[in-house]
């Protein structure tokens, strides 16, 4: 039997070549754009990633969202780096806004935030609007963020979420 993955990642096959955007034989990672311009935000795997980023670069679904909501201890990993790479000066110890808005609440600064994929490409490459870029690859600065500290990140960001309505990112599977 297919599973949903094999499914949904024939799908994103059909529906690039069917725009025209790629060639078939291009590689079915995910395709992570900047926010700042919508141009191709360069992030790949390397040897150093973990499981679950490679995981991610493979399907844009965050395994740590599924987990932490779980078991909701699991997300404290998370919380750490929040506080340890200062998001908390602008965003609020437990994100819920300063100079910076809130991240738990149900007003997004993108609609694309509601996807982990999304909300990915901000915190990776920054946006226009003061949210500075974080992953080490689109910063060129190795001593910056990998693909797993920020999918942490989001694992527990998801935890906090406070706004009520829909929660489409846990319905990624
Ligand atoms: C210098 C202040 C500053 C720091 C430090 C900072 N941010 Fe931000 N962040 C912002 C601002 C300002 C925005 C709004 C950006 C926009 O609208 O373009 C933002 C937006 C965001 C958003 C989108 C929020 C929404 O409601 O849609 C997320 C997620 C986010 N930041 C995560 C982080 C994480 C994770 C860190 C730490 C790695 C971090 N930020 C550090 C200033 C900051």
């Amino acid at each position: 039997m297919l599973g949903n993955k094999a499914i949904k990642a024939a799908l994103m096959v059909t529906l690039v070549t069917l725009s025209g955007l790629l060639p078939l034989q291009a590689s079915a990672d995910c395709k992570f754009v900047s926010t700042k311009d919508g141009s191709p935000l360069a992030i790949k795997a390397v040897d150093s990633d973990t499981p679950e980023a490679k995981q991610f670069i493979a399907t844009c679904i965050n395994p740590y969202t599924k987990k932490f909501a779980e078991n909701k201890e699991l997300a404290n990993a998370g919380k750490k780096k929040f506080g340890y790479w200062s998001c908390t000066q602008c965003h609020g110890g437990n994100a819920g806004g300063q100079t910076g808005p809130s991240i738990t609440d149900a007003t997004w600064q993108y609609s694309k935030h509601v996807t982990d994929k999304g909300m990915f490409e901000t915190i990776a490459g920054g946006s226009n609007g003061g949210m500075p870029t974080w992953h080490n690859q689109p910063a060129g600065n190795p001593e910056l963020l990998s693909t797993d500290e920020i999918l942490k990140i989001i694992g527990w960001l998801r935890v906090e979420y406070k706004g009520g309505g829909d929660t489409p990112w846990l319905n990624d599977k």
